[in-house]
């Protein structure tokens, strides 16, 4: 098989514009500050996404290729500091000594022969830890759409592919939860072939406590991007987005959209007893908020529902997302819209994870710019206990998927993200007060270099 041709870089949407790969590294201390830094913020944003090493060849498909680029903003205590790094896999590695890229995009059946690429890395897929990042039992983690994750050092420098001592070897979600009350990190894995899906548990001190288990009931490769956590249950949505690898190879799309199939929603006893099913009209979703148990027993999920997966499916209507509740018991889902309009990247406060949760935050589009698919250029807030609605509009801004920044001296918190000016192409760290989100920022923190609009953040509060 060829070498793909290259991708037409400066005129598709997301190699392009805000979007634009960052080849850029360094590491700055003092930045410059319009507005007051909060005296109660107190630690370290990162944000991991896409961000090719070399312009791509074959396919480019938004959000899921791209090499990984980890961003970091630290508020430390003797001044601000941002660092960017590349995850350097060894597919990076190699890329890196050739200088060029020598992987196609996932779509693309084309992969490296022995002679590019050396016998070990021959016939490989190429590894995209781009999606997230976290901390968990001291490690950092760069993570991927089930796989392994890489740790990631103090200089954010690229440690080693983690498969947790051998014990999680096909890797993980990179949407893990982590019960605040027990620590524990709550993951799932889902592979090709049978038994498809998996779930595990890594203790709050790394150890894996839960080797991947079996959900029982899962019958066919699905693609499933996000989860949500409880005290009781796992809770996984199955929308019915298939894979069918050999596809590729005939040409076709290694994913399919099956709407007459229904959406299953799957409560993972975390004592590990036998999954239960729902099945709803079909959906599609590609984020949780929350999840939480009610008293009389019922599992409370909020998330952001679409008609179906943009970009995935081959539907002529329009796609709709909402924020939506759904409530499940033994007597099947109820699912009941909470707001509408543009939303995605729904957040809460982290430490609410499992628990009850009064606001969800999620990007939005203010209606005045063009925007291409994954963009926003507002955040908005909804308070599910009363339905009010707080935006904060910013069409001059590209805006990043909002993260809670808790206050260290018990205050309300702020809201935190990248924001890139699209006329000028600089990029901020912008802090918003959780008490008065849609007045705007009180503090915006310049960075020395434009980050690519898209994915998700971590904050690590001081201790
Ligand atoms: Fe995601």
């Amino acid at each position: 098989m060829n070498r793909p041709p290259p991708v037409d870089t400066a005129h598709h949407p997301h190699l392009s514009g805000v979007f634009a790969p960052q080849r850029d590294e360094v590491d700055v201390r003092g930045l410059r500050v319009d507005g007051v830094l909060p005296d109660d913020l107190h630690g370290t944003y990162l944000r991991n996404g896409p961000n090719p090493r070399f312009d791509p060849i074959g396919t480019y498909v938004y959000p899921l290729d791209g090499d990984a680029m980890v961003h970091r903003i630290d508020l430390g205590d003797d001044g601000l500091r941002y660092t960017n790094r590349f995850v350097r896999t060894p597919c990076v590695v190699a890329e890196e000594r050739a200088g060029r890229a020598l992987w196609a995009g996932i779509t693309d059946p084309y992969l490296p022969p022995a002679e590019e690429v050396g016998p070990d890395l021959a016939g490989t897929m190429r590894e995209l830890p781009d999606i997230n990042v976290i901390r968990h039992a001291g490690s950092l983690f760069a993570l991927a759409e089930s796989a392994p994750p890489y740790t990631l050092g103090s200089d954010l420098e690229t440690l080693a592919r983690d498969t947790f001592d051998g014990a999680l070897p096909v890797g993980i979600t990179a949407h893990p939860k982590v019960d605040p009350a027990t620590g524990e990190m709550v993951v799932f894995c889902y592979v090709f072939e049978a038994p498809y899906l998996t779930w595990a548990v890594i203790a709050a001190d790394g150890t894996v406590t839960r080797e991947p288990t079996p959900v029982d009931g899962a019958d066919r490769p699905l693609m499933i991007h996000d989860m949500a956590l409880t005290s009781r249950y796992a809770v996984l949505v199955l929308a019915p987005l298939v894979f069918d690898p050999s596809a590729l190879f005939s040409g076709g799309s290694p994913l399919t959209w099956h709407p007459d199939s229904g959406t299953r929603i799957a409560l993972i006893p975390r004592d590990g007893g036998p999954v239960r099913w729902h099945t709803t009209d079909t959906f599609w979703m590609w984020h949780t908020a929350n999840a939480f148990d009610r008293d009389d027993g019922a599992v409370v999920l909020d998330y952001v529902e679409w008609t179906y997966p943009g970009g995935f499916a081959e539907v002529d209507e329009p796609n709709r997302s909402t924020l939506q509740r759904a409530v499940i018991t033994d007597a099947g889902v109820t699912r009941t819209p909470s707001a509408d309009g543009a939303m995605e990247f729904p957040r809460i406060d982290d430490r609410a994870v499992t628990g009850r949760h009064r606001t969800v935050a999620t990007i939005g589009r203010s209606g005045t710019a063009d925007l291409v698919a994954g963009d926003a250029d507002a955040l908005r807030w909804f308070d599910v206990d009363n339905g009010a609605e707080t935006t904060w509009r910013a069409p001059e801004l590209s805006v990043g998927e909002p993260c809670f920044l808790p206050s260290s001296s018990g205050g309300a918190g702020y809201w935190g993200t990248f924001a890139t000016d699209r006329a000028d192409l600089t990029s901020r760290f912008v802090i918003l007060p959780a008490d008065d989100p849609g007045a705007g920022p009180v503090a915006q923190i310049h960075v020395p270099l434009r980050v690519p609009a898209g994915l998700h953040g971590t904050w690590i509060p001081r201790t």
